[in-house]
């Protein structure tokens, strides 16, 4: 059976990364790992979510945590997340709110509802892998979105139309970005907002770290600056989408979308056409696990992550040689580490694997346009204290043989 034959074009775009394959070996329990990317298991409010289980399956909603429900999603949650957003400067109604299977999910269709082959996506060079990863399936374009750059909305729009399509919309993950752990400051923010206006373009705000602040205030989601601006959320091009991964619990899958009722209204159908809906379960524990005691378990995992990744930023200080950079996190999970220009990301981590027992992901994954390849992401939220040390004097060590080998 000839498959190649038969596939569609936009599989050829769906990928296995070798650095997979070497990621493969962190199994092996004497490795010290960065490389993930999810939160630490120890931090996940098990018995509550236990309780809240066992709560649903006691009550009169069993039958129907087990039924088919809205695509729109639980309507319970729909109002607690309204609440919140509401909370961080975002009117909203819950006909505003769409629930998805993770904010993956959101991401996906929003390239399915947006994009054209050869059109043109917007993103940061870098830029979260699994954006790249669900846009590439709708065959896009991408350029490069610098929110303080000075490129105008004509040269982008010239550039999008050489390529066959039109500019649709610029992705950003605003807060603590993965992978970069860096935040649109609000100058940022106003400026892509003007350049979204100037391009007659969508916003994706992917906002999935947002919770997870650790100091410096916080500052308004681009939605909420754009409902100030515009006067409410249906006159608004942003689409922000949120997550209770990493909160609550990434297995639960449970994400959501907030924009205009007519993107909301477009999406519900996709949702429909997709997966009918997200687990009614899942949705009801989410649900009662945030109305009880969600404020509080954020500042526990705040705590234990922030702890994390000051840990790390004083590893780093301590045992990174002249010439290593990295970026200072107000929050997240990431730290974004920038080697001397002649150093390749993924030579490095083969030889750390082998040598210094240390993973970390190389960073030339994160950008669209293949560069980068000096730079790696680093994760906090997994490992504790004296194990950051260890692995960072270790990588430390490395990176030095590594530059010193290849200088003049
Ligand atoms: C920036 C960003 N957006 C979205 C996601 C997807 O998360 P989920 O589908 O679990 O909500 C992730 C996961 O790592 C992420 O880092």
């Amino acid at each position: 059976m000839d498959w190649e034959n038969l596939l569609a074009t936009r599989t050829s775009r769906m990928k296995a990364s070798e650095i997979r394959e070497l990621l493969k070996l962190l199994d092996q329990p004497d490795i010290i790992s960065f490389a993930g990317g999810i939160p630490d298991p120890a931090l996940f409010p098990t018995e509550k979510i236990k309780d809240a289980y066992t709560a649903i399956f006691s009550s009169d909603n069993k039958g129907a945590a087990l039924q088919y429900s809205p695509s729109e999603g639980y309507l319970p949650l729909r109002e607690w997340i309204c609440q919140d957003m509401q909370k961080h400067g975002v009117e909203c109604d819950i006909d505003n709110i769409l629930i998805t299977s993770g904010s993956q999910q959101a991401l996906d269709y929003l390239g399915k509802l947006l994009l054209n082959p050869d059109d043109t996506a917007l993103v940061g060079w870098p830029t979260y892998l699994g954006a790249l990863g669900a846009f590439n399936a709708y065959e896009p374009n991408y350029d490069c979105l610098y929110p303080n750059g000075n490129r105008s909305a004509k040269d982008y729009r010239q550039t999008a139309e050489n390529h066959g399509g039109q500019v649709k919309f610029a992705y950003t993950s605003v807060d603590f970005a993965n992978p970069t752990g860096v935040t649109l400051d609000r100058r940022e923010r106003d400026n892509l907002l003007d350049m979204a206006d100037d391009l007659d373009i969508a916003i994706i705000e992917d906002a999935a770290y947002q919770a997870l602040r650790y100091d410096g205030d916080p500052i308004p989601p681009i939605l909420a600056l754009e409902i100030e601006r515009k006067g409410t959320i249906e006159a608004c091009r942003t689409i922000y989408t949120g997550s209770f991964s990493k909160t609550l619990s990434p297995g639960l899958r449970v994400g959501w979308i907030c924009a205009a009722k007519p993107v909301i209204t477009r999406l519900v159908l996709m949702k429909q056409a997709s997966d009918l809906h997200t687990p009614s379960i899942n949705q009801m524990v989410i649900a009662e696990v945030a109305r009880n005691g969600f404020d509080a378990h954020i500042a526990t995992i705040r705590k234990a992550y922030a702890e994390r990744r000051d840990r790390m930023l004083t590893a780093l200080q301590n045992h990174m040689p002249k010439g290593v950079d990295w970026t200072r996190p107000e929050g997240g999970m990431f730290i974004w580490v920038t080697l001397p220009k002649h150093i390749d990301g993924a030579k490095l981590l083969a030889k750390s694997l082998q040598s210094a027992r240390v993973a970390f992901v190389p960073g030339q994954a994160f950008f669209a346009d293949g560069s980068g390849a000096n730079t790696i992401r680093l994760n906090f939220s997994l490992t504790d204290g004296d194990i950051i040390d260890e692995g960072i004097e270790r990588l430390g060590r490395i990176f030095g043989e590594e530059g010193r080998k290849k200088q003049p």
